[in-house]
C-alpha cells in the first residue's frame, strides 16, 4: 500500500514561495465566496475563494495583460480575478450551465446595468399578479422540486421563472436566470447544503419572500456591473468555453504558446460530483429531469473522478494511454490494484480500481494540452487534494507533478494547504488517514 505521507519537492526555484493561507480573511476555506463582486451571484461548492486566487496572480509576478488560463474553470473564479488584475484569460468548463454562468461574470453588460433595478421590479410585480395562474398551466415541477418548497413559495419562483423563459427580462435574460437560480438555497424549506441536497430533512428557510430575495440578488449584480464600467476592461480578452479540457479542441481559440500563466483546480479523486450537486438547479429550470438526463447533458464532457462515471472499457483505455507516461504509469497502477485488492476484500461495490486511471490518463491530456497553450517559463499553480478511498492512499498531486514532468513541465514545489477530511473524522467506518489540500507549482 502506498504510503500516507505528502511529498516533499524541491522549494520554488526564484521569488518568495506562494502564500500557504486557502483564503485570506472571508472566514472560510473554500466554495465560491457569497461576498465577493461578481463571485457572489451564484455560490459554485467547488469554486476558489477568489482572494486566495488574486493573491497567487499577484505573487507569480506576470506582466500586466498577459493570458492566464485555467483548464478547469467552473465558475470563472480565476477569470474574475484575472480580471480585477488586468490579465486577459481563457479558460475551459465542462459543466454547461457552469460555464454559462462563468460567461455571465466575464462578459460586459448588454446595456446601462442600472436598468437591472427596473426588470427586478417588472418580474416581481408581474409575478405577484399572475402566480397562481401561472402555477395552473405550468408543466408539473419534478419531485425533488416540489418537495424543497412550500407551495407558496414555489409558485412564486416557477411565476418568475415562466416570465424570464417567456423573454420578459428582455436582454437582462441570463442575468434574471441566475439571479433566481442563485435564491433556490436561500428560500427552500429543507435541507439544501451543498453538495447535496436532501429533501427529507425540513428546515427554516434562511429568506421567507423569494421576490425581494430575488430582486437583492438583481441589485448585487446592478452594483457589480455598474462598478466594473468604472474600471474598462476592453482591451482584455475575457473568454470561456464549455468543452472538455482533454480534448485539444477546446482549445482552438487559443493560439499555441500564448498563455503566461496558469491557475487552476482539477476536480480532486474523492468521488465529489460536480453534476449531482447542482441538480436543483438544474431541474428546476428544466435542463434536465432524470439521472440519465444528468449523465448526458451536464456530465458527458468531465473527467472521470467518480465512481458513478467510470466504465470498464474507459479503465481499459486508460491503461493503455498511461503506458506513454513512462514511469509513473507503474505507479498509478500499484495503486489502482491496491484499491481493487482492498474493494474485493472488504466486499464494496465502488469501483475506485476504474476511477484512478481514468482520471490520470485524462490529467495527462490536460497537461499536454496546456504545455503546448503556455510560453516558455510560464507559471502554473494548481490546488488539489490527495485521497484515500478504502484507506488506500492516492497521493494525487505528487502522481500530477510526476505526469507534468513527463510532458515537459519543471515540478517546482508542492505543498500542504491545509488538512481535509475532518468532518468525518468520528465515522468509525471511514479510513484514518489524513489528507491535505496541496498547492502545486510546475513551470512550462
Ligand atoms: C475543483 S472545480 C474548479 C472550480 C473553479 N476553480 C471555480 O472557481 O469555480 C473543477 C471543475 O472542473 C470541471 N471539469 C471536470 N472535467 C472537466 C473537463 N474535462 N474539462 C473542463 N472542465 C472540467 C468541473 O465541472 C468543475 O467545475
Amino acid at each position: 500500500m502506498t504510503e500516507a505521507v505528502p511529498s516533499e519537492r524541491s522549494p520554488r526555484a526564484a521569488g518568495e514561495p506562494l502564500p500557504v493561507v486557502p483564503a485570506s480573511g472571508q472566514g472560510r476555506s473554500h466554495g465560491t465566496s457569497s461576498s465577493e463582486a461578481f463571485d457572489r451571484w451564484f455560490r459554485y461548492p467547488a469554486g476558489f475563494a477568489s482572494d486566495y486566487v488574486s493573491l497567487l496572480l499577484s505573487r507569480l509576478e506576470i506582466p500586466a495583460r498577459s493570458v492566464i488560463v485555467d483548464p478547469f474553470a467552473g465558475s470563472g473564479v480565476t477569470g474574475t480575478s484575472a480580471r480585477r488584475m488586468n490579465y486577459s484569460f481563457f479558460g475551459i468548463e465542462a459543466h454547461p450551465a457552469i460555464a454559462e454562468l462563468a460567461v455571465l461574470k466575464l462578459q460586459p453588460a448588454p446595456r446601462d446595468a442600472s436598468e437591472l433595478t427596473k426588470v427586478g421590479m417588472r418580474l416581481t410585480e408581474h409575478a405577484q399578479r399572475v402566480a397562481d395562474e401561472v402555477s395552473r398551466v405550468a408543466k408539473p415541477e419534478t419531485d425533488l422540486i416540489r418537495r424543497c418548497f412550500t407551495p407558496d413559495v414555489l409558485a412564486q419562483l416557477v411565476s418568475v421563472r415562466e416570465l424570464i423563459k417567456g423573454g420578459e427580462a428582455g436582454d437582462w435574460y441570463l442575468h434574471a436566470k441566475w439571479a433566481l437560480l442563485s435564491t433556490l438555497r436561500d428560500v427552500a424549506a429543507v435541507r439544501v447544503g451543498w453538495p447535496y441536497q436532501n429533501p427529507t430533512k425540513v428546515r427554516k428557510p434562511r429568506f421567507t419572500d423569494p421576490l425581494s430575495r430575488f430582486r437583492q440578488r438583481l441589485e448585487w449584480m446592478r452594483d457589480d456591473l455598474v462598478t466594473a464600467e468604472s474600471q474598462p476592461s476592453d482591451d482584455l480578452e475575457l473568454q470561456v468555453v464549455h468543452g472538455d479540457s482533454t480534448d485539444q479542441r477546446s482549445w482552438d481559440s487559443l493560439d499555441p504558446g500564448s498563455a503566461h500563466g496558469c491557475v487552476s483546480s482539477p476536480p480532486y479523486l474523492n468521488n465529489f460530483d460536480y453534476a449531482d450537486a447542482t441538480r436543483l438547479e438544474m431541474y428546476f429550470w428544466g435542463d434536465i429531469s432524470n439521472w440519465a438526463e444528468m449523465c448526458t447533458t451536464i456530465r458527458s464532457k468531465m473527467i472521470t473522478a467518480t465512481t458513478q462515471q467510470s466504465s470498464v472499457g474507459a479503465a481499459l483505455a486508460a491503461n493503455e494511454s498511461l503506458e506513454d507516461y513512462g514511469d509513473v504509469s507503474k505507479r498509478i497502477s500499484d495503486v489502482t490494484d491496491d484499491l481493487k485488492n482492498e474493494r474485493l476484500a472488504r466486499k464494496r461495490g465502488k469501483e475506485y480500481d476504474r476511477v484512478v486511471p481514468d482520471y490520470f490518463s485524462a490529467i495527462g491530456k490536460v497537461l499536454t494540452n496546456l504545455f503546448a497553450a503556455l510560453e516558455p517559463g510560464a507559471p502554473v499553480v494548481w490546488l488539489v487534494g490527495d485521497s484515500a478511498p478504502y484507506g488506500v492512499y492516492v497521493d494525487t498531486p505528487s502522481i500530477i507533478a510526476e505526469l507534468a514532468e513527463h510532458v515537459g513541465f519543471i515540478a517546482e514545489d508542492d505543498r500542504p494547504l491545509r488538512r481535509r477530511g475532518q468532518r468525518w473524522a468520528q465515522n468509525t467506518t471511514r479510513h484514518q488517514v489524513e489528507l491535505s489540500e496541496r498547492l502545486l507549482t510546475l513551470r512550462r
